[in-house]
């Protein structure tokens, strides 16, 4: 770094003394140049306050000429300033503070003054004063209060724009598990359904290998005939044989029918005979044969265009539940009841299975349409019979609902439509 030596000579470097002489400042002439080229205003006054000397940046700074400014009252030109002055000499230095002085074209300036008491060559004292103009200051001040606020703005925007996404992902998350659960819902709908469709294609083959049993003792009963013909057999015996051939029929045209999809063959039939017969069929088989099963049947033909083997199938899966469900009742009477109404309006059917038995409690009533539930023991239920119910009177665009209250009895509903036309 340069080092400046003033006013003395003789004590520099040999490297300095072989260097052309130039010749050397006074410290206060020095001093005078480097407050000439201070870009601050710096003003010597008495203590009267009348301008002394002012440096080459003051005429510029304050707008005066030399002739306006030398001689003249610092407290007429700037009485803001010399009010100032006035009230802090009494300290040593006093830096910074902000004052406005009128300039030389009348314009209101923002300086900072700084001002000092020193002693002077002639063992008096002078009030050096140094003002800088802090308009540009000002000026970066009011950019950077500007700056603030928009900064402030766009944090509010960014604020906003953040809690908004966040609604946005919790919405798409909402979304998400909903569609998730709909999957789910549709995979194990899907699930259900193969396992009915295979167990459909199952009953189809039953039916067929039955089918052609049936076949066989079709022929054995045609021989049976010539023997009863001859009197070697009772007419009795081939009666029981015909019996059971017709009732193996009956199964295995229902088990083939149950291999095709949706309700294929539909005929118009009338509700009331097809629930009688399935009765009669349920009694027969000793289904119901400890039960008292009694019908609400309007006494007009109650029509529907569905497939009989189908209602039959509906019929004998919910009486045969409800049996079952009153089998071990002991405090009431063991009820089983079948009713079939023609709905105000007459497009649709309304057939109700009841029950007085022991009702099914609320998480098994979630789980009774669940192909393969059953609370019943090993080999007396497949869990299947309701799956299948559901299935068939969906197909027929009816909804199959339950109603049921422990130690009461339970109810199942469903509809089917009604047809305009007469019995086949
Ligand atoms: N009327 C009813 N009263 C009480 N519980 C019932 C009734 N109907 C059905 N349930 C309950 O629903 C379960 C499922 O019935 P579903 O008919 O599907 O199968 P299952 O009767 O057990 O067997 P399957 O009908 O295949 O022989 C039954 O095991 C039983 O617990
Ligand atoms: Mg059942």
């Amino acid at each position: 770094m340069a080092e400046f030596v003033v006013g003395k000579t003789g004590d520099t470097s040999p490297l300095l003394e072989s260097m052309p002489s130039k010749p050397t400042l006074s410290q206060a002439d020095f001093a005078r140049r480097v407050v000439g080229v201070m870009s601050e205003a710096v003003l010597i006054l008495n203590v009267d306050l009348s301008i002394v000397t002012a440096n080459d940046s003051s005429y510029s700074l304050l707008g005066y000429s030399r002739e306006e400014l030398l001689g003249s009252s610092f407290s007429k030109l700037f009485p803001e300033a010399s009010a100032w002055v006035l009230a802090t000499l009494g300290r040593t230095v006093v830096h910074g503070d902000e004052v406005k002085c009128k300039v030389g074209d009348g314009q209101m300036v923002p300086m900072s003054i700084s001002a000092s008491l020193l002693p002077d060559e002639d063992g008096g004292q002078s009030v050096v004063v140094v003002l800088r103009d802090l308009t540009s200051v000002h000026r970066l001040a009011a950019q950077l209060a500007v700056a603030k606020n928009e900064l402030g703005q766009r944090a509010g925007e960014l604020a906003l724009e953040v809690s908004r996404r966040k609604r946005v992902e919790e919405e798409l998350r909402d979304a998400k598990s909903g569609v998730e659960r709909r999957l789910e819902e549709t995979r194990s709908q899907l699930l259900r359904t193969e396992r009915l469709a295979t167990l459909g294609t199952l009953a189809g083959g039953v039916g067929h290998e039955l089918n052609n049993v049936v076949m066989i003792q079709h022929l054995c009963i045609e021989e049976a005939k010539d023997l009863v013909e001859e009197g070697i057999l009772d007419q009795g015996y081939l009666r029981q044989l015909e019996a059971v051939e017709g009732h193996l029929t009956n199964h295995a045209r229902r088990l083939l029918n149950l291999a095709r999809p949706g309700p294929d063959y539909a005929e118009p039939l009338d509700l009331r005979t097809t629930i009688c017969d399935t009765l009669e069929i349920l009694h027969g088989s000793g289904r119901t044969k400890y039960v008292s099963v009694q019908t609400e049947l309007p006494d007009e033909p109650l029509m529907v265009r569905v497939n009989r083997a189908r209602i039959e199938q509906i019929l004998i899966n919910l009486v045969g539940n409800a049996a079952d469900a009153v089998a071990d009742i002991q405090d009431r009477e063991k009820q089983v009841r079948v009713l079939a109404s023609l709905e105000p309006g007459g497009d649709r059917v309304h057939c109700e299975v009841g029950d007085t038995g022991s009702g099914i409690s609320a998480p098994d009533l979630e789980r009774v349409f669940d192909p393969f539930f059953t609370t019943k023991p090993p080999g007396r239920g497949t869990g299947l019979g309701l799956p299948v119910v559901k299935q068939i009177v969906e197909s027929y665009g009816g909804e199959l609902s339950v109603f049921s209250a422990v130690g009461m009895g339970t109810v199942f509903s469903f509809h089917l439509p009604a047809a305009t036309e007469a019995p086949a």
